[in-house]
């Protein structure tokens, strides 16, 4: 159990501040947002306290960064006295796109950090969480963090030199599934299956073989063939993704994500 403070209750700060209200590890929620009625509503939805970011900095064990890449070091600064005065032991969490842990340490000095890389999904409790964490983190540390995110979906430690490669099928992978879904749902409709039910059952049906994956680890290659019966219908279908370079176009899509310099 330990006291979780969020300075930045926004989309992500707060899908995360949701399930780490539902871990049953924290003791006290502390929720800081610029516009303080957001933190309000969050803390009446949630049962936490809407705080200052100075009274989240001051009190929190575990506290979470979940204001926008540009603005975190302005907001780090307004807060830094209550950082540096502290004692105790803080372990602070970036959710910052592209801010790498020698960047958070420079801005936070010799402390223990992680930084999170989560994806969209983690509003449905369905997302995936890499984290990378720098030497003064401990197991221990790792262990709560796992525990307040585990009902935001999979949380996975990742080494910091793979968390690029990784994003660019967590993070940007949601566009793509969701651009496949309302592709396969087009195909249904020139079909003529009305366009909700389309969308729906083509969500359904991803969702449901990325299930089946996870839980049995098959391949998805024989999940393929599975499906594939001889002379089928279904096989016709693959060989037209093939003709079309399917594979290949998603392939260099993550690889584009990971050549992408800012
Ligand atoms: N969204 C994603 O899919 C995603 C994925 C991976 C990582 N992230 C990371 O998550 C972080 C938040 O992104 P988001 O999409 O949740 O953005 P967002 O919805 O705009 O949330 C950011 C929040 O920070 C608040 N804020 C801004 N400056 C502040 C300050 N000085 N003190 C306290 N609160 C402040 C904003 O308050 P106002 O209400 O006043 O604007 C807003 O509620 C970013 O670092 C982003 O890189 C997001």
């Amino acid at each position: 159990m330990a006291i979780v403070g969020f300075i930045g209750t926004g989309n992500m700060g707060g899908a995360l501040a949701r399930a780490a209200s539902k871990s049953g590890l924290a003791e006290q929620l502390l929720l800081a947002n610029r516009s303080p009625e957001k933190a309000q509503r969050l803390a009446e939805e949630l049962g936490g306290v809407a705080v200052s970011n100075q009274e989240a900095a001051e009190r929190a064990q575990i506290l979470f960064l979940g204001v926008k890449p540009h603005l975190l070091k302005g907001m780090l600064d307004g807060v830094r006295h209550v950082l540096e005065a502290r004692e105790d032991r803080l372990l602070i969490v970036s959710m910052a796109a592209g801010k790498d842990l020698a960047t958070l340490r420079e801005w936070l000095g010799e402390r223990p950090i992680v930084r999170i890389m989560p994806n969209i999904p983690v509003a449905v409790g369905g997302g995936v969480t890499l984290y990378t964490a720098n030497p003064l983190v401990t197991e221990e540390d790792k262990r709560l963090l796992e525990g307040l995110l585990a009902r935001s979906g999979m949380v996975a430690e990742l080494e910091e030199s793979l968390m690029d490669a990784a994003s660019g099928v967590t993070g940007c992978g949601p566009a793509f599934a969701a651009m496949f879904v309302e592709a396969l749902a087009d195909g249904a409709v020139a079909c003529g299956l009305p366009r909700k039910q389309a969308l729906s059952y083509a969500a359904q049906m991803l969702l449901g073989s990325a299930k089946l994956l996870l839980e049995t680890g098959e391949h998805p290659g024989s999940l393929k063939d599975r499906v594939c019966s001889p002379g089928g219908s279904t096989i016709q279908g693959v060989r037209t993704l093939e003709e079309r370079a399917f594979r290949a176009a998603v392939t260099d899509a993550v690889i584009a994500t990971f050549e992408k310099k800012f």
